[in-house]
């Protein structure tokens, strides 16, 4: 069963000064249950507002995102509410999500609180603190302020308040990016013993390639607020087939001497998010294009089984 569907979904930003920014661009994908999907690519490819999409912090501006088979925008406020309490988020920086005037135990609680009004205090300080030792952390720092833990306790708090409502979705958007690598591997290894403990479908948001290619079992590569590529992680990150993904590879995989895929740098400069290209998104750049490139949207194409890759040329 997909959990997540996302079909032909446009989202776009109006700057202050009026321009148009393209961030989500004709966006289909889907993500079935128990599986970990990757989103990856370049920083303002669309990836955090492919998140927000999926959770319903933002709406589409056409096109469907429906989570457990319902379309969000054909839900009531209330539907609304109960549907975000299934899907936690995690956020680069930790402390940015945790509120410096509560304690650690009110930060986890409030959630059930909210979604759960009718539990007793008794139960709601139960699970809590049964959920701060699931992530590693001794119970007793319920008691303290989140400026008073180390970065990569605050991301465990953070995870812990995530899944206090017992999610079947966590989307994480580029969770360890701001952690040390030491505590980075930690914090991978919990998501993983989480994953498997709770049966949890993950949204993992990275521009770490390395991390993808250990976490995933799908990718979906954006470039300009588009899908260019998608399918299992081994096909796309092995064999990469559109050029775009293959320069984003290319730096990681020399370094990788089992495979050799072609390397092709790309030249000239990302084009502007507030232009709207007719053709590939790539033009202008790409070092295989062709004329018959720019002239009309170029459709994800199957390779072979579930690898798709929007390239005429691939
Ligand atoms: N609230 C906003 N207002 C205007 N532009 C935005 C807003 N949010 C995102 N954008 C723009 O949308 C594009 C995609 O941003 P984002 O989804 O944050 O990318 P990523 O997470 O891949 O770095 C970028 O060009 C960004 O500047
Ligand atoms: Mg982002």
């Amino acid at each position: 069963m997909s959990l997540i569907e996302l079909e032909h979904v446009h989202r776009t930003f109006r700057r202050p000064d009026g321009t148009v920014v393209y961030a989500v661009h004709d966006v289909s994908l889907t993500v079935a249950d128990g599986t970990t999907v990757a989103i990856i690519g370049e920083s303002g490819s669309g990836k955090s507002t492919l998140g927000r999409l999926v959770l319903g912090l933002l709406t589409p501006d056409s096109g469907r995102v429906a989570f457990e088979g319902k379309t969000l925008s054909t839900l009531s406020a209330e539907e609304i509410r109960r549907q975000r309490a299934r899907i936690g988020v995690v956020f680069q920086e930790p402390f940015e999500q945790l509120n410096p005037r509560l304690k650690v135990g009110a930060i986890v609680e409030e959630p059930l609180i909210i979604h759960a009004p009718n539990l007793k205090a008794e139960e709601r300080r139960q699970r809590v603190s049964a959920l701060l030792q699931e992530v590693d952390l001794d119970p007793q720092i319920a008691a303290r302020y989140p400026q008073a833990l180390s970065g990569g306790q605050q991301q465990r708090v953070g995870i812990a308040r995530a899944l206090i409502m017992q999610p079947s979705l966590v989307v994480l958007d580029e969770p360890t990016s701001s952690l040390d690598l030491s505590v980075r591997a930690q914090i991978l290894n919990l998501f993983g013993r989480l994953k498997q403990a709770r049966g949890l479908t993950y949204m993992f948001i990275s521009h770490d390639i390395t991390t993808v290619e250990y976490f995933s079992d799908h990718v979906v590569v954006l470039y300009l607020g588009r899908v260019v590529e998608q399918g299992p992680t081994a096909k796309v990150l092995r064999q990469p087939r559109h050029p775009y993904t293959q320069a984003l590879l290319s730096a990681r995989l020399s370094v990788d001497p089992s495979v050799s895929p072609p390397h092709l740098p790309l030249t000239g400069d990302p084009p502007s998010p507030t232009r709207l290209v007719s053709g590939c998104p790539l033009v202008g750049r790409c070092p295989i294009e062709t004329p018959e490139c720019a002239r009309a949207p170029i459709a994800l194409q199957t390779k072979d089984e579930d690898h798709r890759v929007a390239c005429l040329r691939a």
